[in-house]
């Protein structure tokens, strides 16, 4: 196993899920991704996670993400599991969930650490963007259920630094202004920029968040 850091090519792969056999990449297409690991399947704090992802497909769908789960159970127990989380969360499962009973998935993206639990997968999260490459790594103990609005809004931040151009200051939430790089030099920056540059310091600019009417 290689440590996968930001900027490296996510690792592809070929596994079973509950949607059948997908090749990652090729599954992945032009879309951002999402892949996140939980521990296992008919736990709590998991049944809330796998419930609220599906509640954001809209969400994903706006910034052109697609997400995939993985745990190291199998196929009949994620079937069984799906249907329970669909009960319960009062939702659908409409993302498919990696049966990664030989952890191949796991193992390739370091998401078992022996020293928290030898067997199950902790909470992991890549995002992958649209050139397959990894933009986000953030990894969750067993007992905390993540924040996926946190997710939503790193994902809109690497949006924005793709498209845009822009980073993003602490605590940067959706419509506040955003902070211009430093690769950038005032001047060019207002012409980049048509809604505004607020120099603060030479290498402090901020400008309204572009993407926005
Ligand atoms: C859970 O999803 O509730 C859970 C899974 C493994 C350890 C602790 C909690």
């Amino acid at each position: 196993m290689a440590t996968i850091r930001l900027g490296d090519e996510a690792p592809n792969f070929t596994a079973q899920t509950s949607e059948g056999e997908i090749n990652f990449h090729e599954w992945l297409g032009d879309s951002w991704g999402i892949l996140f690991s939980h521990p296992a399947d008919y736990t709590p704090v998991c049944t809330t996670e796998l419930g609220t992802v599906s509640k954001y497909t809209e969400e994903f769908n706006k910034r052109n993400v697609k997400v995939m789960a993985l745990s190291v159970d199998g196929l009949e127990s994620h079937h069984g599991w799906i249907k329970d989380i669909n009960e319960t969360q009062n939702t659908t499962v409409n993302f498919p969930i990696i049966a990664d009973e030989d952890g191949k998935v796991s193992e390739l993206y370091d998401m078992i650490h022996p020293n928290a639990d030898s067997k199950l997968t902790v909470r992991s999260v890549f995002v992958i963007g649209n050139d397959k490459k990894v933009k986000l790594i953030i990894t969750y103990p067993a007992s905390t259920g993540r924040n996926f609005d946190e997710l939503l809004r790193v994902i809109d931040s690497l949006q924005l630094t793709a498209y845009h151009k822009v980073a993003t200051p602490a605590n940067w939430k959706h419509g506040e202004d955003v902070v211009i790089s430093p690769a950038i030099s005032t001047e060019d920056a207002k012409g980049i920029f048509t809604k505004g540059v607020n120099e603060i310091k030479p290498y402090l600019r901020m400008t309204p968040q572009p993407n926005l009417d």
